[in-house]
């Protein structure tokens, strides 16, 4: 038990077949990150006896002092979990026999040569699976490769002897969450479940129903790993396509998001995608990789696929580009330049920096000799590959940038400063307000 385990004594407040069976915790939650805590918080809302573990102290000391980055809805939530009997949060392996499901969510990151990188998830499905116990369901919502719950759950718990189906029940649901995203209650987002077996399947979505208000089943753990895939990677050809479209559009001199609006119009068969710096954060430019690599040692082909995750790839070097383009338009040399770079997390509204197109971005214009800076009120510093730490503007005012690239927009950023900036490159694409901005 660590310093932050919340440490009381779990209550039983309803009798539910758990209680039966004498388990203390309706469900384990493991990994407490972007998904893993807003879902423990959502099981805990629904009436849930929760166990909200994580291998990193760090991580439990921020959750606890409410450093976490949430939603408003989960940071209220939170103060009433961490309140509450029925919610404990800890690092104690021993208290995941306790639960009567364990749900799997550690990061599944690809490495520098967008190769999975599967130790994280392998290391905790190894710690669930040797503390398994008779009677436990336990659900993988990490995105990875198909056939991974197979691979590092159930059949390591055949291993143990355990009949799967009987003795213990293995699911497979992705997680669909979007984090900063307050358009959809994670509750309302109907999920996916696939079983080892027809029971498991349905212990699965069991568990999912206690928060969940819609569940659709597919015929396999495969079938259900394989869903998240195509959602991904579906997003990932949309983005690719959209950008391509808009130097495209850029080439022709069309306006290409007054394109895209237009072609939104249409009631069936489009749907709006926009292009943007590149792609961040943990799902698009990772979850493709899982596919395409598992599909290399099987010699598929994925053409489509494969380009487009070039394209996704190359899009911040495009953004850099366009920035010495328009500076030289503008008669001012690259080296030496100032950049402020407006906004620098993966997409508006969080302060996740994973993947972000920005760090690229700044990366190459420090290394082009541009003086860059940043302003992003959630991210109060941030380090680059070199060590470097760069730290935020507190105000636009504090330097008189040669090109101003707006990078990400949060909702609550008051732009109206960039009237007088002079040089305003977009590359949201979603700053028209900006008089004459400059699109990527
Ligand atoms: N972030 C998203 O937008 C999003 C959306 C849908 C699905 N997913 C998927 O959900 C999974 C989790 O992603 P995330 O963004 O929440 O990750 P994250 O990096 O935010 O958090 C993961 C947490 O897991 C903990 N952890 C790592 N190993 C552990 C272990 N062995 N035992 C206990 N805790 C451990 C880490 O300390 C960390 O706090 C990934 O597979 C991701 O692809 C992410």
């Amino acid at each position: 038990m660590t310093a932050v385990d919340t440490g009381l004594a779990p209550v039983a407040t309803t009798t539910s077949p758990e209680i039966a069976l004498g388990f203390d915790y309706d469900v384990a939650i493991v990994g407490l990150g972007y998904v893993g805590l807003p879902t423990a918080l959502a099981y805990h809302a629904a009436g849930s006896r929760v166990l909200a573990l994580d291998a990193s102290s760090a991580r439990l000391t921020d959750i606890t002092a409410g450093r976490a980055d949430l939603l408003e809805t989960d940071r209220v939530r939170l103060g009433g979990a961490l309140r509450d009997r029925s919610f404990r949060l800890t690092d104690d392996i021993a208290l995941l026999s306790s639960a009567a499901a364990i749900v799997v969510c550690v990061p599944t990151p690809v490495d520098h040569q967008l190769v999975p990188d599967l130790s994280l998830l392998r290391a905790a499905c190894a710690t669930v699976v040797a503390a398994v116990r008779a009677g436990q369901t336990v659900m993988l919502t990490s995105t990875s490769y198909v056939g991974c719950t197979h691979d590092l759950i159930e059949q390591p718990l055949r291993d143990r002897g355990f009949v799967i189906g009987r003795d213990v029940f293995v699911a497979f649901s992705a997680e669909r969450i979007d984090p900063g995203n307050t358009g959809f209650a994670q509750e309302d987002v109907p999920r996916v479940v696939g079983g080892a077996t027809l029971e498991c399947e349905e212990e699965g979505a069991r568990l999912l129903s206690r928060y969940v208000s819609r569940v659709h089943h597919v015929s396999s753990l495969a079938a259900a790993e394989m869903t998240k895939l195509l959602e991904n990677t579906f997003r990932a050809v949309n983005i690719a396509l959209a950008n391509e479209f808009a130097e495209i559009c850029s080439a022709l001199d069309v306006p290409v998001t007054e394109v895209i609006d237009a072609a939104s119009t249409k009631p069936y068969g489009f749907m709006p995608f926009y292009p943007g710096p590149g792609v961040g954060g943990h799902c698009i430019p990772c979850d493709p990789h899982y596919l395409l690599w598992q599909l290399r040692a099987l010699r598929v082909d994925a053409r489509v696929i494969t380009e487009a995750m070039s394209g996704i790839s190359a899009r911040p070097g495009h953004v850099v580009d366009r920035v010495r383009e328009v500076l030289g338009r503008a008669g001012i040399g690259t080296t030496g330049s100032r950049v402020v770079v407006v906004g620098v997390t993966y997409k508006p509204d969080v302060a996740d920096l994973r993947e972000s197109p920005a760090i690229e971005i700044i990366e190459a214009l420090a290394d082009l000799g541009v003086d860059v800076q940043y302003l992003d009120s959630r991210v109060p510093s941030l380090r680059l590959a070199s060590g470097t730490v760069l730290t935020s503007l507190d105000e636009p005012g504090e330097v008189v940038p040669d090109l101003v690239l707006i990078h990400t927009r949060h909702a609550d950023a008051d732009l109206s400063w960039l009237a007088e900036a002079g040089v305003v490159l977009d590359a949201t694409y979603r700053s028209a307000d900006i008089a004459g901005r400059v699109l990527v």
